[in-house]
């Protein structure tokens, strides 16, 4: 199976690469397969998802549904945004090759990373907005 119009778009062409300075959330995992690494910013307002970002050390196709996968979840609620699985990314995308599935479990599980550091804040009685996310010490592989 080849790459979708869509995937070759988002990997040639990806939104939202960066990061995000004084981020609500950073999470970021390492895929077991291959040891790339993928690292996600969040920004949460009023429990909404008004920025992210991402950077990786990956191959195109977590580019590409890393890319989709922030553009979705932009502008959603943080249990809208849980619910957001790599199979409904790599959909959006017109599908991936199946040897490439592993490359979207990435964006999602750094998705889940973020937002489980915000609540984790949220938890500790800390405001997301002054307490900087620090740069998390272990990579946790999926
Ligand atoms: Fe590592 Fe795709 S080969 S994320």
């Amino acid at each position: 199976m080849e790459y979708t119009e869509q995937v070759m778009d988002h990997f040639m062409h990806p939104r939202n690469v960066g990061e995000i300075e004084n981020a609500s959330g950073v999470g970021m995992v390492g895929n077991a397969k291959c040891g790339d690494i993928m690292k996600m910013y969040i920004k949460v307002e009023n429990d909404v998802i008004v920025d992210v970002k991402f950077k990786t050390f990956g191959c195109g196709a977590a580019i590409a549904t890393s890319s989709k996968a922030t553009e979705i979840v932009k502008g959603m609620t943080i249990d809208e945004a849980l619910k957001v699985t790599n199979k409904m990314v790599a959909e959006s995308l017109g599908g991936l090759p199946p040897v490439k599935i592993h490359c979207s479990v990435l964006a999602e599980e750094a998705l889940h990373a973020a937002i489980q550091d915000y609540k984790d804040k949220l938890e500790r009685g800390e405001n997301p907005d002054e307490v900087p996310s620090e740069e998390p010490e272990e990579i946790k592989f999926v």
